[in-house]
């Protein structure tokens, strides 16, 4: 018998009071009872993005939302600028093509952020850019590029707007939308959220929402326009994954009563933790300025990342994540996105090394623990 844990970078484990809001019998969405949620779900997430936008929740999966960024706030034939750096932040690009944009991809080293001066150089070399894309916290490789600085530089060098994949960021490190000026900001329900895949979230500036009106890009179920109209009367254009709204009221209230610093410090502390201990087992930390969502290690040359993954589960009912594109073989990564706690994190590592060590890894007994055991305790 093993209990099952989910230390992937989503989904993530969903807390008994969002589990319980699930189990309930369904409300109609054209109901009092939904609009109250909606209410209340539209104020939280105005909360957490810290935006005066509206931030719409639409019923896919992320990528829905990064796909209603690009039909609803550029048009075809639009220069569109791709930061990559890993498998989301190409996924931008992809999509772009998709819809007949003209995408300039910036090449990134996996492991590696951009810097602000290679963005400056892109656009002065791409004067007509209108859409700058980042994925904030690169889940393929841990990465977390400086959002901050790039917002910065996309104003001071370009007309164009700024769209970013919070997907593993928001909730997790700081990310002002209005504050930093970001004209798109997206999220995904089973990440920080805690709670089913089902919504992806998407907010835009108005600066944006002033390009959505000349898009000529075929739109309909993610029609934004009709969307943020429906959403300012709490309502949804078309039915919603009720249970999932429901869901979110519920972890929404949670991380306001936790607090945006306190939140974001745990994080940042399990994020740390995990580094620690991963790094004191022998591990390569592959990210050179490391998100706080998820911690990437490569394996010594002679384990395969697949067997280390697949033994973390069959053995210990942890599932953690391989690696992605040309790093399947080398690369694991922990999720440490979520409701998770000190307690996890020592769980995780606890049993990595006892992988590690079953496979013929020379580890010192109890080295990744005390390493992270000093981060939580420093606290
Ligand atoms: C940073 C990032 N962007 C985009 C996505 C894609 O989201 P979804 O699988 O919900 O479409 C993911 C999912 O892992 C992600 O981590």
């Amino acid at each position: 018998m093993h209990k099952q844990y989910l230390m992937a970078p989503g989904p993530t484990p969903v807390p008994e009071a969002a589990r319980l809001a699930m189990a309930r019998q369904l409300i109609h969405h054209r109901g009092d009872g939904f609009r109250e949620v909606m209410a209340k779900v539209r104020a939280d997430l105005k909360w957490l993005f810290e935006t005066d936008a509206e931030v719409l929740m639409l019923t896919s999966s992320g990528t829905g939302a990064f796909q209603a960024a690009i039909t609803n706030f550029s048009s075809q034939g639009d220069t569109l600028v791709a930061i990559g750096g890993g498998k989301f932040g190409a996924r931008w690009g992809d999509i772009g093509r998709a819809f007949s944009m003209n995408v300039v991809d910036v090449e990134v080293p996996w492991g590696e952020a951009v810097s602000p001066a290679t963005l400056r150089d892109v656009l002065q070399q791409n004067p007509d850019t209108a859409m700058v894309t980042l994925t904030a916290s690169e889940t393929s490789t841990g990465v977390y590029h400086p959002v901050e600085e790039l917002a910065k530089v996309v104003r001071e060098h370009s007309e164009a707007l700024f769209a970013v994949d919070g997907i593993t960021a928001v909730g997790v490190h700081e990310m002002p939308m209005d504050r930093w000026e970001l004209d798109i900001l997206v999220s995904g329900s089973q990440k920080a959220f805690g709670i089913p895949p089902g919504l992806g979230f998407v907010a835009a500036s108005e600066r944006a929402w002033k390009v959505a009106e000349k898009s000529d890009h075929p739109r309909y179920y993610f029609d934004l326009r009709r969307e943020q109209q429906r959403q300012k009367d709490d309502q949804t254009a078309f039915t919603p994954a009720i249970s999932v709204v429901l869901a979110a009221r519920e972890v929404l209230q949670m991380m306001r009563d936790e607090g945006r610093e306190a939140l974001l410090e745990r994080h940042r502390i399990n994020a740390e933790a995990t580094r620690a201990g991963m790094a004191a087992m022998g591990l390569q930390l592959l990210a050179s300025c490391p998100a706080n969502s998820v911690t990437a290690a490569r394996v010594p040359e002679q384990l395969s990342a697949p067997e280390v993954v697949r033994r973390m589960r069959q053995e210990h009912g942890i599932t953690i994540a391989g690696g992605q594109a040309h790093l399947r073989e080398s690369l694991i990564r922990i999720g440490h996105i979520g409701f998770f706690e000190a307690s996890d994190i020592r769980m995780v590592l606890g049993a990595l090394e006892a992988v590690l060590q079953e496979l013929g890894l020379d580890i010192e007994v109890g080295a990744g623990m005390a390493a992270a055991q000093e981060v939580f305790l420093r606290r």
